[in-house]
C-alpha cells in the first residue's frame, strides 16, 4: 500500500496532512527518511517510524468499554451522548461500533470494534453466546423464577425466551441476581423479570462469551483487548 494511505489509516491525518508530515522528514521506512507519499510499504515486512516511534499497521480495533449509564449504544444520536463519544480521536478514527446494545441506563461490558465479521459471529442467535448480567430486582426473586427462566418465559410481545440460567445472590424485597442469557432481544432481562411481576432497578453486564469485564477498568473507561481476550472471542475456541 502507499505510504500516505498507511499513515492516514493509522490516524496521522488526511493525505494532505501526511504529505506535510513526510516533507518534515519525520517519517522513516526501514531506517531511511522517506518523503514520497507514493512509496510502497508492506505493513507485514517494512518498519515505519514517525519521529522515531514505530507505527504498527492495524486494520481492526477491539476495545473493551465499561459502559456508564446515560450514554446510548449507538454510533450517532441526536439527543444523547453515545458510547463512541467516550473514545479518543485515535480510536474514533477506526470507526468502531458497539457489538450489540446495552440500554441507556445499563452499565458494564461493551465490546467496540470495526470488525463486522466478528460482530456478526458474536451476535448470531445460532452461536448461543452467553451474556452474564448482574441485576438488582424490586421484589423477592425465588426458585420458581429460576425454574421459569430455565423453561423459558413469554415476553409481553409473545416471544418465548430460550433457557436462561438464574443465580440468586440475595432473595429479599430488593433481590440481587446473576442471569445468563444467550439472546439479545430488546430490554430482554428487564422484560423477563416483568413477565414474573418484578422490576429490574439496576443492570450491569459482566461478560459476553468468555470475555469478562475487567474489574480494574473504571466506569466510562476503555482499553484494547489483550491477545488472550481476543483469542477467547473466536468462535472456534468457545
Ligand atoms: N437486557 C436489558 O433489559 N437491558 C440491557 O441493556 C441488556 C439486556
Amino acid at each position: 500500500m502507499r505510504l500516505d494511505k498507511f499513515l492516514s489509516d493509522m490516524a496521522f491525518g488526511s493525505r494532505k496532512e501526511v504529505k506535510v508530515l513526510l516533507k518534515s522528514k519525520a517519517v522513516e521506512v526501514n531506517g531511511h527518511v522517506e518523503k514520497d507519499p507514493k512509496q510502497h510499504v508492506d505493513p507485514d515486512k517494512d518498519t515505519v517510524t514517525v519521529n522515531g516511534e514505530p507505527v504498527v499497521y492495524q486494520e481492526f480495533i477491539y476495545l473493551m468499554l465499561h459502559k456508564p449509564p446515560g450514554v446510548v449504544s449507538a454510533t450517532e444520536d441526536t439527543r444523547d451522548p453515545t458510547v463512541i463519544d467516550l473514545l479518543g480521536p485515535t480510536e474514533q478514527h477506526f470507526k468502531p461500533f458497539p457489538v450489540g446494545r446495552l440500554d441507556k441506563d445499563t452499565e458494564g461490558l461493551l465490546l467496540l470494534t470495526n470488525d463486522g465479521k466478528l460482530a456478526h459471529e458474536l451476535l448470531s442467535p445460532k452461536k448461543d453466546v452467553g451474556k452474564r448480567y448482574y441485576a438488582q430486582i424490586n421484589g423477592v426473586v425465588t426458585e420458581e423464577d429460576s425454574e421459569a427462566f430455565k423453561r423459558g418465559v413469554t415476553l409481553d410481545d409473545g416471544y418465548e425466551t430460550k433457557p436462561a440460567e438464574l443465580t440468586i445472590l440475595k432473595s429479599d424485597d430488593i433481590s440481587e441476581i446473576e442471569l445468563v442469557i444467550t439472546e439479545g432481544k430488546f430490554h430482554q432481562v428487564k422484560r423477563m423479570f416483568e413477565s414474573r411481576g418484578k422490576r429490574v432497578t439496576y443492570l450491569k453486564r459482566l461478560s459476553m462469551g468468555k470475555l469478562k469485564l475487567d474489574p480494574e477498568l473504571k466506569i466510562g473507561h476503555y482499553r484494547p483487548l489483550t491477545e488472550e481476550e481476543f483469542a477467547s472471542l473466536r468462535p472456534a475456541k468457545q
